[in-house]
């Protein structure tokens, strides 16, 4: 796949057949993606990726944890709130994706439902957790590394023909991760990606974002 290609046939899908990705197709797209760069080249990323009866077990089990206490205990700050133009684009994106899962702004159960597939993994065979180490005082340098790392991913996934989405939704409930996978305490739960093929028939696949006007987000001087 030509490189411009791979940018654009990324999106977040949200919707995945049950088909699982064959081991060496996933080992190839993870040694990929490793080779994104890094501050001082430490790559602090530890991943961890579930398929089979391990990401089942994670869907069943956050899923009842989501029912429970649906702002989970993330590691990491996250209120989800925004102002101004971030806030517009939020909305737009929000209101865009409802559109395709016909789901209205009013109707608070279907907003559930809508936020709920997070923790269903949207579908997939597998899901990826992104862990750093709590040895790191500065965890925003660390997000711009694991960044880096999981658009690498994104990116590897789409060069393989698999459809992914990125999600802080699924990082509320790193304890149960841990426990799940057998992952020790300083291991702290950054962001986790849903991926698999993409189940073309589900609306919310064809819902597309728009980015801002390049003088925007983007300042050329000389
Ligand atoms: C770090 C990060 C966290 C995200 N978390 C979620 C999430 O929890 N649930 C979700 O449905 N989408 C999530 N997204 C997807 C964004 O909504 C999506 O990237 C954005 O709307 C742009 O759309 P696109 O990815 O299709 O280009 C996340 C994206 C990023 C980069």
């Amino acid at each position: 796949m030509e490189f411009a290609d791979a940018v654009h046939a990324r999106h977040s899908y949200r919707g995945f057949l049950p088909k699982a990705v064959d081991k060496n197709t996933l080992k190839g797209v993870f040694e990929l993606a490793n080779w994104a760069p890094s501050n001082c080249n430490v790559q602090p990323w530890h991943v961890h990726v579930a398929s089979g009866e391990a990401c089942n077990r994670l869907r069943e089990k956050m899923k009842a944890a989501a029912v429970e206490n649906p702002n989970g205990n993330s590691d990491f700050p996250w209120q989800g709130k925004f102002t101004g133009p971030y806030r517009e684009r939020q909305i737009c994106s929000a209101l865009g994706l409802w559109e395709y899962q016909g789901v209205t702004r009013e109707d608070r159960e279907k907003r559930a439902w809508s936020w709920m597939r997070n923790f269903e993994f949207f579908d997939a065979p597998h899901v990826a957790f992104i862990f750093v180490t709590d040895e790191f005082p500065e965890t925003i340098r660390l997000a711009a590394d694991v960044g880096m790392y999981a658009q690498t991913l994104m990116l590897s996934l789409a060069n393989a023909g698999i459809g992914s989405c990125p999600q802080t939704s699924i990082s509320c409930f790193p304890d149960l991760v841990r426990e799940e996978l057998g992952i020790e305490s300083q291991f702290k739960l950054l962001m986790g990606l849903s991926f698999g093929y993409i189940d073309q028939s589900n609306a919310a696949n064809n819902f597309r974002t728009e980015r801002a006007a390049l003088e925007d987000t983007t300042v050329f001087h000389s």
